[in-house]
């Protein structure tokens, strides 16, 4: 039985080891990565990803409950982090206690991730203050898309004092760790100089305490579009796509299945071939 990491331990692990962490929406996903992370992120881009969604933005908190249950199933060791999707916390802390806790109490996840910096301080003090991890996104924030006008990098020239003050908000509000995505490089290493929380990056640099990535695009099986920060580690979608290929050949030329797929009308006779 292997002990789980908790956020303390990942606080701990500052300026020690990188954090890894991958995106995990499945049960066998979550198998797979576990072993090799210290976070797992269900994140609510499986709203694009496993769902066919234009953004993030049409994400439930019942896809977010479905798909973090699967991943604490096949978690072990990594802490599993849920995603608070639109529209489930921006009201105030109240309501981002309420979706916070039933994601925890429903899913069995560690922490929450949630967008926002220094309007999302309040919320992020509320949450920690009652026993819910809290782990902060900021720079590219995709639940706003539509008020940011695309996925474009943010902090900078006159933004990068902006998105200073947002880490060192989130961090004074409690936060364990924060997500900086599509952050300049340098930006993203003096705010992880500045902070004592461990920043996790997405487009961010290297110099950046740990990385995330979505798991189907460093597999290569979302290929709908694909952002400068992602590195492929394999091409699944074609090994995939080659296999179907493969099967429905087979089946139109009737050799699959063949006699080691089906069954005999009758067993071999004991001591028989
Ligand atoms: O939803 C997600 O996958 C994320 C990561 C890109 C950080 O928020
Ligand atoms: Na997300």
């Amino acid at each position: 039985f292997l002990k789980p990491v908790l956020p303390p331990d990942i606080r701990a692990m500052k300026g020690k080891a990188p954090l890894v962490m991958v995106t995990a929406y499945t049960t066998p996903v979550a198998r797979l990565a576990d072993p090799h992370c210290d976070m797992l992120l269900v994140g609510d881009s499986l709203g694009m990803v496993l769902h066919g969604l234009p953004s993030t933005i049409g994400v439930t908190m019942e896809m977010m409950i479905l798909h973090g249950r699967a991943v604490v199933r096949g978690a072990q060791k990594a802490m599993v982090v849920v995603d608070m999707p639109f529209g489930s916390y921006e009201e105030g802390p109240e309501q981002a206690f309420r979706n916070a806790s039933r994601l925890m109490v429903e899913t069995g996840a560690v922490a929450v991730k949630l967008e926002g910096g220094q309007h999302m301080a309040e919320t992020i003090a509320f949450l920690t203050a009652r026993a819910v991890p809290v782990m902060a996104h900021i720079g590219l924030t995709p639940q706003s898309v539509n008020t940011l006008g695309g996925y474009k990098v943010v902090g900078r020239g006159g933004e990068a004092d902006r998105l200073m003050a947002d880490a060192r908000a989130v961090k004074a509000a409690g936060a364990f760790s924060v997500v900086l995505e599509k952050v300049p490089e340098g930006l993203a290493g003096r705010i992880t100089a500045a902070l004592s929380i461990p920043t996790v990056g997405i487009g961010a640099g290297v110099h950046c305490d740990g990385q995330v990535l979505v798991i189907d695009d460093m597999l290569g099986l979302f290929t709908d579009f694909r952002p400068k920060f992602v590195k492929r580690y394999a091409e699944l979608g074609k090994a995939a796509d080659a296999a179907i290929a493969d099967y429905a050949a087979e089946v139109r030329a009737r050799s699959f299945p063949g006699p080691e797929h089906s069954f005999p009308d009758e067993l071999p006779a004991k001591g028989q071939k």
